[in-house]
């Protein structure tokens, strides 16, 4: 199986996320309770199903790869963490959206680096 068919689920989670996070944006503060919600928990379902996917697939690639893991994970932390901090209205807005938007920004570049370069680890297993 190629590297986008085992990650499906959490590609498909994080497409679901982005929809709703562009919704959640849209409709405005004070933020809608259950998309706040559904954003905040589809997010978190696609990070767990990819951490068990790479659990089961294991790490093989070059170092550039475990930078690209270690961009990731800090990706995750920091939308979380603005997430949380626009939903309870702490720190300033513009700049913890801005937090939001470059965090995405990075986690899709680091994202689409991780697949590149695990592809041909796969090919040679
Ligand atoms: C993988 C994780 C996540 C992704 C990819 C993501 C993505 C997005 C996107 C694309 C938007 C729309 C931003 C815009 O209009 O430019 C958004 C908005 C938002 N997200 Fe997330 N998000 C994630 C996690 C979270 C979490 C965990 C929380 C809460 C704890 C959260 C809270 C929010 C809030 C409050 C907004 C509305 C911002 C506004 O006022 O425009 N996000 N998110």
């Amino acid at each position: 199986m190629d590297t986008i068919s085992k990650f499906s689920l959490p590609l498909l989670l994080f497409l679901l996320t982005l929809a709703f996070g562009f919704w959640l944006s849209k409709v405005g503060r004070p933020y809608n309770g259950a998309l706040f919600n559904i954003h905040k928990l589809v997010a978190l379902g696609a990070v767990v199903f990819a951490v068990i996917q790479i659990s089961k697939t294991g790490v093989a690639g070059p170092p550039l790869l475990v930078v690209a893991f270690i961009a990731l994970g800090l990706c995750v932390v920091a939308l979380f963490a603005s997430g949380a901090l626009m939903s309870i209205g702490k720190l300033d807005y513009t700049l913890t959206l801005t937090i939001h938007r470059i965090a995405l920004a990075v986690l899709v570049i680091a994202a689409g680096l991780v697949v590149y370069l695990l592809n041909p680890a796969q090919l040679m297993k």
